[in-house]
C-alpha cells in the first residue's frame, strides 16, 4: 500500500500540474525532448505516468549515468508505487541485475542499455526508452544517441525520450529529426552571486577546501537561517572538510559568534558523494531539526542529478573531478578540473529552488569568465577502446563517420582502432577478428576480456584468471586508514598477501584467503580489506564463470598436481608471508601479457623508476639515460613489489607491466608484476606492424603526423604534478 505522505509528495511536485499534457505529448510523438530544473521530477514521476496510463506498454528503460542513481532512484520510485523492488520496478547495472519477469519499469545505467543494443540494436523487449540526464552527455548516452537515431529506422513505433536538466537542449532536439521539446514551466529564485576576491584563486587548487569550509563557517555565523550545499569534487577532500568544519564549530561560542543565534543554534554535516552508504542517509534529504542549519559537502552528483530540499546557500569551489584521457598510457585519468560557466551557473541556480538565495564562489569574477563555456562532453576526452570495440562489434565499420551528436577527435578514434588491433579485436583492415567477437561476450574492458579468453585457450588458468579478473573489477580491495598507528598496521597485514611475482597473484591470494574463512566479514576487517569490494568479487567471479560456460569458454586450473598442499609460509626480514606454490603462476602472468603488453615498462638502469615501453619506443638494447623527459613511473606503496614491502630486490625487476596508472605527486603504477620479455618479444612485433596498416581509416599520413603531436603530450603529463586519487565521484 502507498502512503497518503508519499502520495501528498508525488502531487506536490512542479511536475504533477503537466501531468495530463506530458501523457498526450508521449501519445503523439515517438520522439520527444523533456526538460525541466533538476528536482521537478521528472526521473521518479514520468516513467510512473507511463506505467499508470499506458497499459499495454511491456518495458520501459530509463538510463541514468550513475551507478547509484540507478539504483536509489528504482528504490524510490518502487516504494511510491507500492511494489517489491524488483518486481514491477527494478533496476540493473553491471553486475547486478534486479529485475524480474514482472518488470515494466527498468533504470538502468546507459552502459548496461549500449551492451543491451550490442545484442539486440532494436531493443525488441521495450515499449519506451528514456534517456535521463540527458545533459551530462556521458560517453554512453552519447553512443546510445546515435545508436538510438538508427532504432527508431528499424523500429518507429518505439517510443524514445530524452529528457535533460535545462542545457543545451535544442542541440538535442536538432539531432533528434527537429523533435518536439516539452518544457516543464520551473520556479527558480533569484540568486545572489559572490566572487571572491582573489583574482588567481582558479589556479590555487590546493587552499580550495579550506577556504571552502572557511566559507561556511562565514555562511554559518553572519547569514540568516537554510541550509548550504558546499561543491567539491571527491570522497577524500569531502570527509576531510566534514571534519575539520564539525572541529572548528565546535569551537564556537553560540551567542557571541553567531549572529542569527535564536534561529540558529546548531550545526549538522552531511557528505554526499557516489555511495550508496552517503545517498541512503535518508536525514539528507529531510528538514534539520529546529534550530539547526544543514550543511552538505558533495561532489558534481549534487549538481544536476540529485536534489537536496532547503538549500539556500551554494559554495562553488570552482572544480570537479572528471574523467581525462591521457595520452602517455592511452588510457583514462581521473582528474581535478575547472568546472565550465555552465556548471558554475547549474551550480548556483541550487540555491534558488524554494526561495531566493546566496552563490558564493571561491573564484574571482575574472576567473569565472575564463572558464570554458560548456563542458566538453566525455566522448572528446575518453579512452573509446570498449566504446569503438562495440560499434564494431553491431556492424559499424566506419566509426569515424558514425553520427554523434558531437563527434569524437579522430585522435581518439584511431587510438582506439590501434588497440585493438594490438589486443587483435580487430585486423588490419579494421574488421572484428573471431576473436573480437569473443571478447563481447564479457562486460569487461576489452583488455580484461581479452586476458581471460586467452587464459582458457592458451594457457590453461581461466579458473584462477576469472578470479583475479574479478578482483580488478571491483573497488580498491585494500583499505588505507587514516591515523599512523592503524596505518602501520594495515601494511604489516597486507604483506601476508603478498607473492613475489607481482600483484595479479597478490590478489588471487587474498580472494583464496578470504574464500578459506567462509567469505567472513570479520576476517576482512582484521586484515584491513574491504568486505564490500570481495563480496562484489566473489559476484562478478560466479557471473564472469556462468558467462564462459554458456560460451564454451572452458574454466581451466593451473593447479599443480604433485603440490597438492604445496602451500608455504617462508620467512623474509621478520615477517611471515603465505606464498602459494599451487599453481603454476607464470601461466597466469603470461595470460595477462597477452593485453598488457601494452603496459609494459622497463625499470631505469640504476634506479627503481620505470618507463613506458610503447610511449618510449625503446628496444631492449637500447639504456634509456637518467635525462629523458619520458613519464617516469613508480611503483605503488600498495603493490607486493614496492621496494619498501622487501618481497623482492629492486634489482631483480627489469620489467614489468602494469594495470593502471594513477595520477598523486607521481605517477603510480597499480597493480604490477614481473613479466620475462620473451613472453612477449613476438607480440611487441605488432607495434612495429601498426605503422603500416590503415585499420579501415584510410589516411595514414595524416596519422603519422598526430603521433608526433602525442609524444609532445607525452613530456607535458609527465611535469603535470597536480593531480588527484583515483576515487569514486
Ligand atoms: O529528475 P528530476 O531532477 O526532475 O527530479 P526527481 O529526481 O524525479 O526528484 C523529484 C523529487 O523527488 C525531488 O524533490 C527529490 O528530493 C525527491 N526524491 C527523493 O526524495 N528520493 C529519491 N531517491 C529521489 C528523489
Ligand atoms: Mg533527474
Amino acid at each position: 500500500m502507498v502512503n497518503s505522505r508519499i502520495i501528498k509528495q508525488r502531487e506536490s511536485l512542479p511536475i504533477f500540474h503537466f501531468r495530463q499534457e506530458i501523457i498526450d505529448a508521449i501519445k503523439n510523438e515517438n520522439l520527444l525532448v523533456i526538460i525541466g530544473e533538476t528536482g521537478s521530477g521528472k526521473t521518479t514521476q514520468i516513467p510512473q505516468y507511463i506505467l499508470e496510463s499506458f497499459e499495454d506498454c511491456r518495458l520501459i528503460g530509463v538510463t541514468q549515468p550513475r551507478r547509484i542513481a540507478a539504483i536509489t532512484v528504482a528504490n524510490r520510485v518502487s516504494e511510491e508505487h507500492g511494489t517489491r523492488l524488483g518486481s514491477e520496478v527494478g533496476y540493473c547495472i553491471r553486475f547486478d541485475d534486479c529485475t524480474s519477469a514482472k518488470t515494466r519499469l527498468k533504470y538502468m545505467t546507459d552502459g548496461v542499455l549500449l551492451r543491451e543494443a550490442t545484442l539486440d540494436p532494436k531493443l525488441e523487449h521495450y515499449d519506451v526508452i528514456i534517456i535521463d540526464e540527458a545533459h551530462e552527455r556521458t560517453l554512453e548516452t552519447d553512443v546510445l544517441f546515435g545508436l538510438l537515431k538508427e532504432t527508431h529506422r528499424l523500429r518507429p513505433e518505439l517510443k524514445i525520450l530524452v529528457m535533460s536538466a535545462t542545457l543545451n537542449v535544442e542541440k538535442f532536439s536538432d539531432f533528434f529529426n527537429e523533435c518536439p521539446i516539452f518544457s516543464i514551466p520551473g520556479r527558480t529564485y533569484e540568486v545572489a552571486i559572490n566572487h571572491h576576491r582573489d583574482a588567481k584563486i582558479i589556479s590555487l587548487k590546493s587552499t580550495y577546501v579550506q577556504r571552502a569550509v572557511d566559507t561556511t563557517l562565514y555562511i554559518h555565523t553572519h547569514e540568516p537561517p537554510g541550509d548550504i550545499l558546499v561543491f567539491l569534487t571527491g570522497q577524500n577532500e569531502i570527509e576531510k572538510s566534514c571534519r575539520d568544519l564539525d572541529n572548528q564549530a565546535r569551537e564556537l561560542n553560540y551567542r557571541r559568534d553567531v549572529q542569527y543565534y535564536d534561529e540558529v543554534r546548531n550545526l549538522i554535516v552531511f557528505p554526499i558523494y557516489a555511495s550508496l552508504e552517503t545517498m541512503e542517509q535518508k536525514a539528507i534529504f529531510e528538514d534539520p531539526p529546529e534550530g539547526t542549519r544543514k550543511v552538505v559537502f558533495a561532489t558534481n552528483i549534487a549538481q544536476t542529478s540529485v536534489t537536496i530540499p532547503g538549500i539556500k546557500y551554494v559554495i562553488d569551489s570552482g572544480y570537479v573531478k572528471q574523467k581525462s584521457y591521457d595520452p602517455s598510457t592511452g588510457m583514462d585519468a581521473l582528474l581535478v578540473v575547472p568546472i565550465s560557466q555552465a556548471a558554475a551557473t547549474q551550480r548556483a541556480g541550487r540555491a534558488g529552488r524554494t526561495a531566493p538565495g546566496k552563490a558564493f564562489r571561491l573564484y574571482s569574477r575574472e576567473s569565472f569568465e575564463q572558464l570554458e563555456v560548456d563542458t566538453v562532453p566525455e566522448i572528446q576526452r575518453s579512452s573509446l577502446l570498449g566504446t569503438v570495440l562495440s560499434l564494431k562489434k553491431m556492424g559499424i565499420r566506419d566509426i569515424l563517420h558514425f553520427e554523434f551528436i558531437d563527434p569524437p577527435d579522430p585522435m581518439l578514434v584511431k587510438n582506439a582502432l590501434k588497440q585493438l588491433f594490438l589486443l587483435e579485436a580487430i585486423d588490419e583492415q579494421g574488421m572484428l577478428t573471431p576473436l573480437g567477437d569473443e571478447m563481447c561476450i564479457f562486460p569487461l574492458n576489452p583488455f580484461l576480456s581479452r586476458v581471460l579468453i586467452a587464459s582458457a585457450r592458451q594457457f590453461g588458468c581461466s579458473r584462477e584468471v576469472s578470479t583475479i579478473v574479478a578482483m580488478l573489477s571491483v573497488e580498491e580491495i585494500f583499505i588505507t586508514p587514516r591515523d599512523e598507528e592503524r596505518l602501520f598496521e594495515a601494511d604489516e597485514r597486507r604483506k601476508v598477501f603478498y607473492h613475489s611475482s607481482g600483484d595479479y597473484m597478490t590478489l588471487l591470494q587474498v580472494f583464496e584467503g578470504y574464500r578459506d574463512s567462509g567469505y567472513d566479514r570479520d576476517w576482512c576487517r582484521d586484515r584491513y580489506l574491504n568486505h564490500r569490494a570481495l563480496s562484489m568479487a566473489k559476484n562478478v567471479r560466479d557471473q564472469l564463470r556462468e558467462l564462459m560456460e554458456r560460451h564454451g569458454v572452458s574454466i581451466i586450473s593451473c593447479r599443480q598436481k604433485d603440490n597438492q598442499d604445496g602451500d608455504h609460509r617462508k620467512k623474509r626480514s621478520k615477517q611471515t608471508y603465505y606464498e602459494t606454490k599451487k599453481y603454476d603462476f607464470t601461466k597466469i602472468l603470461e595470460a595477462f601479457s597477452t593485453s598488457y603488453f601494452i603496459h609494459l615498462a622497463k625499470r631505469h638502469p640504476h634506479r627503481s623508476v620505470f618507463y613506458h615501453y610503447a610511449s618510449a619506443n625503446i628496444h631492449t638494447s637500447e639504456m634509456i639515460d637518467s635525462n629523458s623527459s619520458l613519464l617516469a613511473l613508480h611503483i605503488s606503496p600498495l603493490s607486493a613489489l614496492h621496494p619498501e614491502n622487501k618481497i623482492v630486490k629492486v634489482d631483480s625487476l627489469d620489467w614489468v607491466i602494469y594495470h593502471s596508472i594513477l595520477y598523486t605527486s607521481k605517477a603510480l603504477m597499480k597493480v604490477v608484476s614481473k613479466v620475462k620479455l620473451e613472453w612477449i618479444e613476438e607480440k611487441l612485433k605488432l607495434f612495429k606492424k601498426l605503422e603500416t596498416v590503415d585499420l579501415g581509416v584510410d589516411d595514414n599520413k595524416k596519422d603519422k603526423q598526430e603521433k608526433e603531436v602525442d609524444d609532445e603530450s607525452v613530456d607535458s603529463i609527465g611535469k603535470e604534478s597536480n593531480y588527484i586519487d583515483e576515487e569514486e565521484m
